[in-house]
């Protein structure tokens, strides 16, 4: 058990609320501290998840942190705050915006809770991360943004269904920023360890990888006030349970690249070692031209939004 550990969510909403009640059901920890500036949203949300935590007899203590402040000595702060996008706003007007909160959050937690290891989650994940990992001035390996296990569920559940079997037994294998030039690569998925390829026809994977990149937006269009929050707060439960844990699994996060792949001072989705140092192995794996191709274009995008911030002076003077 891991008695004693405590993990800070900041952004008490959809997302930081689900990840929130999915350690909290699973006792990953002994204490959860959710901050958001609705106050009184996040205190009803505590009791109700530490109510439910009751009800399975689950450790987990939910609790809320009126002030910064009051987030100290986390094992992990999970970052959801951030602004939606709304009619009028380019995507630029978003990332200025989210890289402000992240600043003023990431000050916060470099200061309350000095150890902690930081996964990103908010929007756009890539380029956050990096702002966490610059403003925090903590070693890259307790910087890590959430997306790759999620755009990796994405495609093995379209996988799943594709196919009509196999559930529970694909292991799917996306890399790159978490946007829509992801790199979903079929050719390192498997249905129990039966490669892709063997189960389905080209035109087929193809609309697999059509879809896993554009997964994110089919929610949003459902939904049209919101965007998804199940499965990107499981994605962020994983990941902070296997940091808790120190299970050195393997999982596609967000994380400072230096040298790795070819690439340095960016941040990208490449499969990486979690345990309770936090990113503790970025794995190499063998990329063909084309993947390579596609990998350089979702890095090069993640590089224009960094060179947006370096433009609006966002780290001068630091
Ligand atoms: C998603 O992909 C919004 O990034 C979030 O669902």
């Amino acid at each position: 058990m891991n008695q004693g550990k405590r993990v800070g969510i900041v952004g008490a909403g959809n997302v930081g609320a689900t990840v929130a009640y999915s350690l909290a059901m699973l006792g990953s920890c002994h204490e959860i501290i959710l901050r958001d500036n609705k106050i009184d949203v996040a205190k009803g949300k505590a009791l109700d998840m530490s109510q439910a935590a009751s009800a399975v007899r689950s450790h987990t203590v939910v609790k809320v942190a009126e002030d910064m402040s009051d987030l100290t000595d986390c094992d992990v702060v999970v970052v959801t705050a951030g602004s939606p996008r709304l009619p009028g706003m380019s995507r630029d007007d978003l990332l200025m915006i989210n890289a402000n909160i992240t600043k003023e959050v990431i000050k916060g937690i470099a200061q309350y809770s000095p150890n902690a290891i930081i996964i990103m989650v908010s929007n756009p994940l890539d380029a956050m991360t990096y702002v966490a990992l610059k403003e925090s001035g903590f070693d890259r390996s307790r910087v890590i943004g959430m997306a790759g296990v999620l755009d990796s569920s994405r495609m093995a559940s379209f996988i799943q269904e594709k196919l009509g079997y196999g559930g529970g037994q694909i292991r799917a294998s996306v890399m790159g920023g978490h946007g829509d030039d992801m790199v979903p690569l079929p050719r390192y998925s498997t249905v129990a360890g039966v490669p892709l390829t063997d189960v389905l026809s080209d035109a087929e994977i193809e609309e697999i990888v059509v879809r896993t990149r554009h997964g994110g937006a089919e929610i949003v269009g459902y939904l049209k006030t919101g965007s998804a929050y199940y499965a990107p707060a499981k994605s962020t439960g994983i990941m902070v349970e296997a940091i808790l844990k120190d299970t050195k699994q393997i999982h596609p996060c967000a994380v400072y690249l230096d040298g790795e792949y070819g690439y340095s001072d960016v941040v990208s989705g490449v499969p990486v070692m979690l345990g309770a140092n936090g990113a503790e192995k970025i794995i190499e794996v063998t990329l063909n031209e084309k993947e390579k191709e596609m990998f350089a274009k979702s890095c090069s995008s993640v590089q224009t939004l960094i060179d947006t911030l370096n433009q609006n002076n966002f780290f001068q003077g630091e």
